[in-house]
C-alpha cells in the first residue's frame, strides 16, 4: 500500500482481485455516496463495481450498462450503477436524474464518472484504476478521498493495507 496526500493506492494482480478489493470497499460505502470509477477501456471498471455490487449483497452478475447507461440494484443499499462513456458532458448526465437517486439515499457507482466534470458529489471517492508492472493483468487502483470520505481514511487505508 502507499499513501501520499490524500492517495491511497493498492495493487490488484488479477480480476478476482480487483473484485475482491471493490467488495472490501463495500463495507465502507453509506446511503447517497458518490464513487467515480476511471481509467481506459477494458482496465477493470466494471470488475471493481461488480466487487462493490457483491459486497453489498447483490448477487446478480453485474455487467457493464453500456447500452442502458444505468442500471439499478437493490442490496444492503440501492446501487446505481452508470457507464457515462456515451454521454457527451456534464448536461447530459444531469438529466439522468442521479442526483435524485442519490437524495434518495441510493449509492452512485459512474464508470467514465470524469464525464460528469464535477457535477455529481465532487466530495465522493474517486477510484483510478492504471495497468501497471509487467504482468498483463496488473493493476493499480487508486483512491482519491473527497470531504464526503476523509472521515473514512483510516478504514479506507487498512482495506488497501490487507490487500498488499
Ligand atoms: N487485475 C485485473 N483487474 C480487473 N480486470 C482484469 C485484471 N486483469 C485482467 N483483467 C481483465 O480486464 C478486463 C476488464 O474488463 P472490465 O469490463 O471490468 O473493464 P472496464 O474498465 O469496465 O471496461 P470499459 O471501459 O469497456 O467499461 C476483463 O476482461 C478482465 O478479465
Ligand atoms: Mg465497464
Amino acid at each position: 500500500m502507499v499513501q501520499s496526500g490524500d492517495l491511497i493506492s493498492v495493487t490488484s494482480h488479477c480480476l478476482a482481485d480487483t473484485e475482491e478489493i471493490g467488495s472490501l470497499i463495500s463495507d465502507l460505502v453509506v446511503a447517497g455516496d458518490v464513487i467515480e470509477l476511471r481509467g481506459e477501456l477494458g482496465v477493470g471498471k466494471t470488475a471493481f463495481a461488480r466487487g462493490l455490487a457483491r459486497g453489498l449483497g447483490i448477487d446478480v452478475n453485474v455487467a457493464s450498462p453500456t447500452f442502458l447507461i444505468s442500471r439499478r440494484y437493490l442490496g444492503r443499499l440501492t446501487l446505481l450503477h452508470c457507464d457515462l462513456y456515451r454521454l457527451s458532458g456534464r448536461f447530459e448526465v444531469e438529466m439522468l436524474g442521479i442526483d435524485e437517486e442519490i437524495e434518495d439515499g441510493a449509492v452512485a457507482l459512474l464508470e467514465w464518472g470524469e464525464i460528469a466534470e464535477g457535477s455529481l458529489g465532487s466530495d465522493g471517492l474517486v477510484v483510478r484504476l492504471h495497468r501497471s508492472g509487467t504482468s498483463e493483468d496488473e493493476r493499480e487502483i487508486s483512491f482519491e478521498l473527497g470531504q464526503d470520505w476523509a472521515p473514512r481514511r483510516s478504514e479506507l487505508a487498512s482495506v488497501a493495507d490487507r490487500r498488499s
